[in-house]
């Protein structure tokens, strides 16, 4: 039986993640689950996964998650982002990390070190620190297997080998909710932004998909993921989102991987690898779709990609930067602070304002992500 913990469980990957899980309980045990607002789905997956720790990072909610778990005999039950770092510690077959934001960092950081393989949804912890997390991956023996589901498709395209063939890779970007349309970005409202049309996703992570920063955040992740230079690495909007990666070789063949946009399918992919798994979904019916095609991304209306690209171009401390500053911006758009066409402005406002700096350490990381929330959080555009 493979130990799993959720760090992130409540989410929209974390509850996938679960039903993953629930189409082979014989498989998987549920050792840790964390979360931190929404007590009544942690409650209710404790009870029902019967987990040996369970954590909140919100004070206010313990006290009702300590009352509805009073019968789990053998679940700690505990509180607060020091306890999430302390769990994340207890060694695991395997971590989903699913926290969103550079807060699921060192969680990922401490399990790593625990020896614990990775499932990683997270891709800010990459876009951060992708050095670091990667030189302990490697001095921990750990893999790293992508839940981004166009990682997921490269990943699993790159197990056919031959990699020095390699010539490019391509990510895939639905486009979002903007792709085709002549709205003024000023006027955009955040039920517009939040309704995305192929994914069902956390409200980060959809405002992220609507700027396009998501598929810079994710040209930095596959940076730090695969061996390849940073020329080779492509974006191509394809609104189906039914090729999620796409991979060209030297010798003329290009090898796509294909599904459904359901999340299950790289998460499944993610938990059981090396093997597979049969799961409960959606058959993809070739003959059924109408089309599929592809565009190349209008940067002028998407400024967010060359903002990444151009801190992918640099590194240092500027992904960091970019990661930081666009989480405080997003949030301003949701809290109603900001209009939407502000996102990717105060994000290189941010970039340009902070010197930069090459980073020796996390605990460098951790200082500029603090710089860079602090500077964009000021920020009047
Ligand atoms: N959703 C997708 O389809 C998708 C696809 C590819 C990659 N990803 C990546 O996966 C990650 C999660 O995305 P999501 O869509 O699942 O987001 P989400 O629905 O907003 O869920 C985020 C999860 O993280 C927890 N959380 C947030 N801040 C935390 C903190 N400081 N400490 C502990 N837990 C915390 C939330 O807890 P509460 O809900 O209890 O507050 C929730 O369980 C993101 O990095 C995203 O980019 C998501």
């Amino acid at each position: 039986m493979k130990t799993i913990a959720i760090f992130g469980s409540t989410g929209s990957i974390g509850k996938n993640t679960v039903a993953v899980i629930k189409n082979a309980p014989e498989k998987f045990k549920v050792k840790i689950l964390v979360a931190r607002n929404d007590v009544k789905t942690l409650i209710s997956q404790a009870l029902e996964l019967d987990p040996e720790f369970v954590v909140i990072e919100n004070l206010e909610h313990f006290l009702e998650l300590k009352t509805a778990l009073k019968n789990l005999k053998n679940c700690q039950i505990l509180c607060g982002a020091e306890a999430i770092l302390e769990v994340a510690k207890i060694h695991c077959d395997l971590m989903i990390s699913a926290i969103v934001g550079s807060a699921g960092m060192l969680p990922t950081l401490n399990a790593i070190r625990a020896k614990t393989n990775i499932a990683l949804a997270n891709k800010e912890s990459l876009v951060c620190a992708g050095n670091f997390l990667n030189q302990e991956a490697k001095k921990h023996g750990v893999s790293i297997v992508p839940i981004d589901s166009e990682h997921n498709a490269i990943f699993q395209i790159f197990e056919n080998n031959n990699l020095n063939l390699i010539e490019e890779i391509i990510l895939t970007a639905s486009g979002g909710p903007f792709f085709n349309s002549d709205k003024n970005f000023a006027e955009i409202t955040i039920a517009e932004a939040l309704k995305h049309p192929n994914w069902q996703m956390g409200a980060k992570i959809s405002i992220d998909s609507a700027t396009m920063m998501n598929k810079g955040l994710e040209m930095i992740e596959a940076f730090y993921l695969f061996p390849i230079a940073k020329k080779q690495i492509k974006i191509l909007v394809h609104p189906q989102s039914i090729i999620h990666g796409i991979v060209n070789y030297g010798d003329g063949s290009t090898l796509a991987m294909m599904s459904l946009p359901d999340m299950q399918v790289p998460i499944s992919h993610a938990i059981n690898y090396p093997n597979r798994m049969k799961i409960n979904h959606q058959k993809l019916d070739l003959a059924k779709l109408q089309k599929l095609e592809f565009f190349e991304v209008d940067e002028k209306k998407f400024p967010a990609i060359k903002i990444c690209r151009d801190a992918l171009e640099v590194e240092g401390n500027a992904p960091a930067i970019l990661n930081a500053s666009n989480e405080i911006a997003v949030e301003k758009f949701l809290n109603s602070q900001i209009t939407f066409d502000k996102i990717p402005q105060i994000v290189l406002e941010t970039l340009n304002k902070i010197p930069y700096k090459k980073l020796d350490s996390i605990e460098d990381v951790l200082l500029n992500d603090k710089i860079a929330r602090d500077f964009a959080k000021k920020l009047t555009i």
